[in-house]
């Protein structure tokens, strides 16, 4: 072998190899950093030996920003707004390096059979249920997602219900479409100087914490946790104690299963007399029978939804007794504001989303990187400095099983390991290392050694 561009390397699993020569691919991975004379090193552009043209397979309504990030980082890009059925996919993913999706194509394990030389997947959204995440980490795929790009995005919606609970505003504007004229300010309220009771003090929860402060509001707040306060907030011992001192009460945390119901019938009883509940976590925390009813006897004064136990599966669907046997008295009460799960849907948070994942399927290509992968040990090393000369990163995905460290370390024996790290997590362990000082003919070698491995399942090459 004459140069490292026509090394051939086994890619996945046995899998055919690429050569790689395209300018582009060092130009899309490079890192600007100033060079002032303070001995900030160049990072070096890493591209993988194996890959040339690689080719990614972008559906439904991915952030076009991304499309056009991709394409220009020189991937090959075929981009279709619909979802895929499993058996067009399993027809079309054999040729592609990577996917992007959002949450309604299915990455069954069958199709993961069919993807001999898929690297990795994007889910361009939040949940990743849709990716049979096991079969997914056994093949050597990483996937990411984008779980807080729209955590803004639902704190303003919150801000949002807040004062429309507080100034009735829905039953106003429901009024006005029937041809009612009704101006009251009995039971409306000004949101200043309330006390707004946050319940999960996340990414959501505190972005809210701040925006909340800035409306003259006093914010308490209630976590598993022991969390620094943005503000003046101030967090509470107990989530009793917090329910008997808000005028709202706001549900922020995940869907666990000591968050399933954790508001029922004793807690909304606990919460003051004409109070109100926002809930734009998961639809299973609060129980929606207890909920109508504290609506019902006026012990609450509204309550706003935009999640719920059972969803619609698409757009134009009934939201009726169907899916949730109370849809019908829910949907009769007049100050239980109902959103269809829009709490993150908006062009920013995709765009957000666009950015992240875009940027996480890149590092993994371009630099091995798995941090932020949903199904995989998430594992990095620093960037290899230009003048670093004859580096090469290893990026072997494994399974977790003994004995496999000491045989890459053997083959890694004759040249000088800069940096190495491994972890694992289930199955699957992926380890990193940067080699000095080795040749075209050395990579070769090295390559048929470690992919040859019983324990092998992807091993890539980038220099
Ligand atoms: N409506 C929407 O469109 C929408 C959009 C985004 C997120 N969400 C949902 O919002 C919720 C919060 O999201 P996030 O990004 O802020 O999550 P996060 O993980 O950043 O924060 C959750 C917080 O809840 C706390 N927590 C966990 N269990 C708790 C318990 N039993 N009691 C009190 N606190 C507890 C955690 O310690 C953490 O601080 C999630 O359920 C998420 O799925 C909804």
């Amino acid at each position: 072998m004459s140069s490292p561009i026509a090394i051939p390397v086994p890619v996945h699993q046995g899998s055919p190899v690429f050569p790689t020569s395209s300018p582009t691919f060092t130009d899309r991975f490079a890192i600007h950093r100033r060079d002032d004379g303070y001995g900030i090193r160049q990072p070096k552009v890493l591209r993988p030996v194996d890959n040339e043209g690689l080719r990614f397979l972008l559906l439904e309504n991915i952030s076009q920003d991304a499309v056009s990030a991709f394409r220009a980082q020189g991937f090959l890009v075929d981009h279709h707004t619909k979802a895929m059925s499993e058996d067009e996919l399993i027809e079309k993913i054999g040729s592609y390096h990577a996917i992007g999706i959002r949450s309604k194509t299915k990455i069954t394990a069958k199709v993961l059979k069919a993807a001999t030389k898929l690297l990795v997947i994007g889910c361009f959204c939040i949940g990743t249920n849709q990716v049979d995440l096991k079969s997914a980490a056994k093949t050597g795929i990483p996937v990411f997602n984008s779980p807080f790009s729209n955590s803004r995005s639902v704190a303003e919606l919150v801000m949002s219900e807040l004062v429309g609970l507080s100034r009735q505003l829905f039953e106003r504007c429901f009024e006005m479409r029937r041809g009612l004229w009704n101006k009251q300010s009995k039971g409306c309220w000004e949101i200043r100087g309330k006390t707004l009771g946050i319940v999960g003090y996340g990414h959501i929860g505190s972005q809210l914490s701040v925006l909340a402060e800035s409306f003259g509001m006093k914010v308490i707040y209630h976590d598993v946790v022991n969390l620094m306060p943005l503000g003046i907030a101030r967090q509470v011992n107990s989530l009793e104690e917090l329910l008997a001192e808000a005028d709202f009460v706001t549900l922020h945390v995940p869907e666990l299963p000591e968050t399933i119901n954790m508001i029922g019938e004793e807690q909304l009883a606990l919460m003051k007399k004409g109070s109100y509940l926002i809930n734009n976590a998961r639809g299973k925390v609060v129980d929606i029978p207890a909920l109508i009813k504290a609506i019902k006897s006026s012990h609450l004064a509204g309550a706003a939804l935009d999640v719920y136990p059972s969803e619609p599966g698409s757009n134009g669907a009934p939201f009726d007794n169907s899916v949730n046997s109370w849809a019908s008295e829910l949907c009769a009460l007049p100050n239980v504001v109902l959103t269809p799960h829009i709490g993150g849907s908006t062009e920013e948070a995709q765009r957000m989303i666009g950015e992240e994942v875009s940027q996480a399927i890149s590092r993994y290509i371009g630099y091995g990187s798995t941090l932020g992968a949903v199904n995989f040990p998430e594992v990095d090393l620093r960037a290899i400095a230009a003048d670093e000369g004859d580096r090469v990163r290893v990026c072997h995905v494994h399974k977790n099983q003994p004995g496999v460290l000491r045989r890459v370390n053997e083959a890694f024996a004759p040249y000088n390991v800069e940096k190495q790290y491994s972890d694992s997590k289930g199955d699957i362990a992926y380890l990193m290392a940067d080699i000095a000082d080795v040749s075209p003919t050395d990579i070769h070698d090295l390559q048929e050694v470690i992919s040859s491995t019983d324990a092998n399942i992807l091993t890539r090459f980038l220099a």
